[in-house]
């Protein structure tokens, strides 16, 4: 199967051969750090080799629950935010068909919750839970998070008068720290099935735990081809040689460029299922570099759609950003566009074409204006739409961010900024302590 790959042509006159090259230099010191485990924050260093040491045990525990939740519900729920809820969803956008849960017959129906506060969310999906069969997958390595917290009490209540007491104890899974935390004192006192979030694995590098493994599975996703793709990136991801490491040519051109006041990074992409892609991506680089006062500030972009918005910006604009898109080679299926008799709207001359010829068309020309506009840019192009392909991905861009923040001279494993607002909104609240 053919890996994805990095394409650098859209960097000419931005970043030097010479430069790579000093880059290298000190991409192989921080490479050290990294096997020797030396580095800053070298205690969250698990995801380094998920791939690699995954516990069979493990794997076919995820698989028989997922099998169960599969058979026995309508609906499943899975409650988490942040790393706890970013990578399952990018995986099931990018995976499943488009609009996957309003297809006839496909079952259970997945939804998620405990990203946000907001009672219309609540009062919307409560309207899809009426009558329907509810498991609950709730996420939260803290198991404190207020979010997922609330949210899980409010399901709970929903749930207890829905089964009762007895058999509610098995329509809920919760996925925690093996010892500390709320979550997993309220598992083991009602006795719900439960997972480990590992010790030394941080929520936003934490999909390829149970924490995305569970509800990938559960919508029926082959994990055992996403561990294989992220596998064959581990073994690639780990040459010290930046021009045999997609992961360090990608992080050393990004510390050039911000080098160089290029302090915006724009992933970019022209599929809609690549929407949650692009969250997870940025949750995973804005909270590993921004801090310290270093960072360079992700931003993801959906085309052609934000093309007709913030293109403009993106052209014409301060001169302070690079871009990375994610292009899919070849898509799962084609629509061609119809011949008219009339040609009133003047589109004949795409009769015949198949849509995503037009919409490979205008990636080319974006990267090509982009980079005439002064936006240096790369290309990351996923042969195809598969978990083993995702599977690579994920692990690229972790393996990427490590380096890029160790470059940077920051802990890219920490997040300690998330803390300021909980703070206060804490004061706000009156939480007894705060
Ligand atoms: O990357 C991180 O550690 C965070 O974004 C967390 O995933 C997020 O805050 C959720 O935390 P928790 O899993 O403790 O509820």
């Amino acid at each position: 199967m053919p890996d994805i790959k990095l394409i650098t042509e859209n960097l000419k006159s931005f970043v030097s051969d010479k430069e790579l090259k000093a880059v290298s230099h000190a991409i192989k010191l921080v490479d050290e750090a990294i096997q020797n485990k030396e580095c800053p924050g070298n205690q969250y260093l698990g995801w380094l080799n998920l791939p690699s040491t995954v516990p069979e045990k493990l794997l076919r525990d995820i698989k028989q629950t997922a099998e169960k939740i599969r058979k026995n519900c309508d609906v499943f729920l899975t409650l988490g935010i942040g790393g706890s809820y970013l990578g399952a969803r990018a995986t099931l956008e990018f995976l499943k068909p488009v609009f996957f849960n309003e297809q006839t017959g496909e079952k259970p129906k997945i939804y998620f919750a405990g990203q946000n506060l907001s009672a219309d969310y609540l009062n919307g999906l409560f309207s899809l839970l009426k009558d329907k069969r509810v498991i609950v997958n709730v996420i939260s390595k803290s198991g404190t998070t207020t979010e997922t917290a609330a949210t899980f009490r409010i399901i709970k209540q929903y749930l207890d008068k829905f089964y009762g007491k007895k058999e509610l104890k098995d329509k809920i899974i919760c996925t925690t720290d093996k010892s500390k935390g709320t979550l997993r004192a309220l598992a083991k006192k009602e006795g719900y099935k439960t997972f480990v979030i590992p010790d030394d694995v941080g929520g936003r590098f934490s999909v390829l735990t149970p924490v995305g493994l569970l509800p990938i599975a559960a919508s029926g996703i082959d994990i055992r081809m996403l561990l294989k793709g992220a596998l064959d990136f581990e073994k690639k991801c780990s040459i010290p040689e930046l021009e045999k490491n997609p992961a360090y040519k990608y992080a050393g051109i990004r510390h050039i460029l911000y080098k160089k006041g290029k302090i915006i990074e724009i992933l970019s992409s022209f599929h809609p299922a690549l929407h949650y892609l692009g969250e997870w991506w940025k949750q995973l680089f804005g909270e590993s570099e921004g801090k310290n006062g270093k960072g360079i500030f992700p931003a993801a972009c959906d085309f052609t759609t934000d093309l007709h918005s913030l293109g403009q910006i993106i052209q014409e604009g301060h001169r302070n950003m690079f871009e990375t898109f994610l292009v899919i080679d070849k898509s799962k299926s084609k629509f061609d566009i119809p011949k008219l008799k009339e040609d009133i709207d003047g589109l004949n001359y795409l009769a015949g074409r198949d849509i995503e010829f037009v919409n490979q068309k205008a990636y080319q020309a974006t990267a090509d204006a982009h980079f005439e506009g002064g936006v240096p840019n790369m290309t990351i192009l996923i042969p195809q739409r598969n978990a083993y392909c995702l599977g690579q991905l994920f692990y690229f861009f972790e393996k990427a961010v490590a380096v890029s923040g160790l470059l940077s001279g920051v802990n890219p494993f920490n997040q300690p900024g998330v803390e300021a607002y909980k703070k206060k909104m804490f004061k706000l609240l009156g939480k007894p302590g705060a």
